[in-house]
Formats: structure tokens, sequence, C-alpha cells
């Protein structure tokens, strides 16, 4: 079983990212990176049941369940991990694996940054958004009632293991919400694997093998180098990664969380992305078109739902990416070409948001 590993080299040092078939049995390639003292296992009853025997035969570890969906990403849900970490005692050497989707990767990544001022983290992704985005890079967090990832900390793991035999599992709808974030680094930074995504629609959308191996390594290289580079999102580069992410955080919060799929509403976002540079930076209506055309053929959404749209506005405003008084948007020069922008004047983001219905 071949793997591949791809390091997020960091100041202050480097963890890898293993990509494979096979891998969460072979605890030959994780083991090294659990500390010595407790292991506890957190995840999902639904993920567990996939995808936890392998797993935890290869290490002594206690299971923490937490509820399953975007709904339960929150401060309540985090208690309850917090918690069992101090029932069973875990000390500082201790080590946290988080088991499951992004939602369980935030959540675990921050009851591990939080724990007795934080103990040791590795990644265990299983789905396909998890794997190329949400596992990679240290962002930990839970929702709030004000904002999608409100209260969180960077918490980087000591390693991820990306084990794409999960994604065969996953529901249909989940998969392709995830083939939404790898169309963004595409578009942000490699406008050839762009034409890659259009020319192997079919190969992804039947989970060739190859071609999802292909695209996961993709993503994980472009997201390490991305974070190597501006760890903390404080320079020009790391925000890149939120293209579209403004207005799919104003879909998530105004729909209710786990309404829309994270990476459905960053589709749409990323659409929006479009109109918006065509307004402000003269992106091509063509590439627009292209980009459109890419996540319909993906079958993935690209027009707002029917809200309101100064309730979208307003809870684009609380996004925290945004300094008073002001909307920060990611735009395109050109596919594969992305920067940042400051809008005063609200007015083209309530055109694009009202041309798209
Ligand atoms: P998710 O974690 O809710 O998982 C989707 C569903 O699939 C869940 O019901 C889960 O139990 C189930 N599941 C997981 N693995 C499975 C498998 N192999 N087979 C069958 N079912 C499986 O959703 P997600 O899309 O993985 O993550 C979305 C979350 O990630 C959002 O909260 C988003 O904000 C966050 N995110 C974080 C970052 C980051 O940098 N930290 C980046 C992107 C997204
Ligand atoms: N998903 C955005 C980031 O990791 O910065």
């Amino acid at each position: 079983m071949t793997y591949t590993r791809i390091d997020v080299s960091l100041a202050k040092g480097a963890y890898p990212v293993f990509c494979g078939s096979g891998l969460l049995a072979r605890g030959d390639i994780w083991k090294p990176f659990v500390g010595t003292g407790q292991v506890a296992v957190i995840s999902n009853n639904r993920v567990l049941s996939l995808h936890g025997d392998g797993m935890t035969q290869q290490v002594k570890a206690k299971t923490v369940i937490l509820p399953d969906g975007e709904e339960h990403k929150n401060f309540k849900t985090l208690e309850i991990a917090l918690d069992e970490l101090a029932a069973m005692e875990m000390r500082r050497d201790g080590t946290v694996i988080a088991l499951g989707g992004g939602v369980i990767g935030d959540t675990a990544g921050f009851a591990a940054a939080s724990y007795m001022r934080g103990v040791r983290l590795l990644h265990m992704p299983t789905t396909l958004l998890a794997q190329v985005d949400a596992a990679i890079g240290g962002k930990t967090g839970v929702n709030r009632p004000h904002g999608k990832n409100m209260v969180g900390a960077f918490y980087q793991p000591v390693a991820v293991v990306c084990d794409t035999s999960t994604l065969a599992t996953l529901p249909s709808r989940e998969y392709v919400a995830g083939l939404a974030e790898i169309v963004k680094y595409a578009l942000l930074g490699d406008a050839p694997f762009f034409v890659w995504l259009e020319d192997n629609v079919v190969a992804l959308l039947a989970q060739e093998p190859t071609a999802v191996r292909h695209v996961v390594e993709t993503s994980v290289r472009a997201k390490a180098v991305i974070v190597a580079a501006d760890e903390h999102e404080i320079g020009d580069l790391r925000v890149l990664l939120n293209l579209g992410h403004t207005f799919a955080h104003g879909i998530e919060n105004v729909a209710g969380y786990g309404a829309w799929l994270h990476g459905e509403a960053v589709a749409v976002g990323m659409v929006a992305a479009a109109r918006l540079s065509e307004k402000m930076c003269g992106f091509v209506a063509a590439d627009t078109a292209r980009i459109i055309a890419l996540l319909r053929r993906l079958q993935l959404p690209y027009a707002f739902p029917n809200i309101d749209t100064d309730t979208l506005l307003c809870a684009m405003r609380a996004d925290k990416k945004h300094a008073a008084n002001k909307l920060h948007f990611v735009v395109m020069e050109a596919v594969g070409r992305a920067r940042t922008i400051e809008i005063d004047d609200e007015t083209p983001v309530r055109q694009t948001i009202e041309e798209m219905r």
C-alpha cells in the first residue's frame, strides 16, 4: 500500500500529512506521533461504526462520542469533550485523535487546544472536505449564534492521516460538497488544476481512486504551502483560502447551521466572488460561466437560496474577517489569481446577491 507524505513546515517545526488508502489501520505510520500518556479518540457514532475498528485496534484509547452534525458544533459539545477528557484524567502528555469530518476535527481540535492549555492532537479526517482543507493548517473552533467558527484557536496537529478509502462510505452529497473546496484551490492559485478538474469530472464523480488521490494530494500541497507562509492569517496569503467564504458563512448562518453543507455554501460563494470580481477587478464573464459550468457538472449549487438580501448582508458583516465598517472579500483577477479587496460601499455586493437568485 503506497502513501504520500506531505509536510506542513512551520516556524516551530514541520508536521506530516499522510495520504493514501487504508492508512487508519497502518499504526506503523501514525503511532509514532501519539504521545506517551492517555489517548482519546474523539468521534461520532456514525464514523466510529464505519471506520473505528481498524484504527482503534492500533492503540489503547478511550472513545469519546460527540453528537453528529454542524448544529452540534457548539459550546455544549465542546463541554462534553472537555469533561470526558477530565473524567479519564488525561494529563498534559495525553493525545486527542480527532476521527471524523470537519465538525469533529474543529471541535475536538479546540478541545485539544484548550484542555490543560493544550494536549497533542492527531487529525484523522474521514470526509473529502476535511482531508483537503479542515484538518490541515490548525484552525479549530465552534460556532456561536452570532457567527460561524466565532470562537476557536490556531492549534496545529502533530500529524494528519488522510485515509482516502474512508471516503467510499460518504453520502454522495457530502462527497460532492468536498469537491467545492478543491475547486477553490484551483481558482485561487492553480489555473492548470482548474483545467484538470474540468477534464476529470466524470472520474471524480465516480470516485476513481487515482482521481481522488490526485485531488486530495494537490489540495493538501496547496494548503501546506499557504499555511507555511502565513500560519496565522496575518499576511495576505492565507486569507485567500476564504475565497467565497464571506458569502458562504452568511448563507450558513441565515439558513441555520446544518441546513446547507459548508461546501455547498462555498460553491455559491465562489460564484458570487466571481461576479463581484467582474465588477471590481475585470474578471471576465466567460470565466464566471466556466466556474458555473464546472460546479453544475459537479452537482454543486451555484445560486443563492431565497433569503432576504439585508438579512444575508447583516450576517456577512458579522463574519469575523471584517474590520470596523468594511467588508473584506477575496476576488479573482483571473482563474488561478486571487487577491483581497476592502469595500466601503456595499452596492456591488448587494447587486451580486440579487442577480444570483
Ligand atoms: P461533517 O464533519 O459534518 O461531516 C459530514 C457528515 O459525514 C457527518 O454526518 C459525518 O458524521 C459523516 N461522515 C464523516 N465521515 C464519514 C465517512 N467516511 N463515511 C460516512 N459518513 C461520514 O462535515 P465536513 O464537511 O467534513 O466539515 C464541515 C465543517 O468543517 C464545517 O463546520 C466547517 O466550518 C469546517 N471547516 C473547517 C476548516 C478549518 O480550516 N478548520 C476548513 C473548512 C471547513
Ligand atoms: N479553511 C480556511 C483556512 O484554513 O484558513
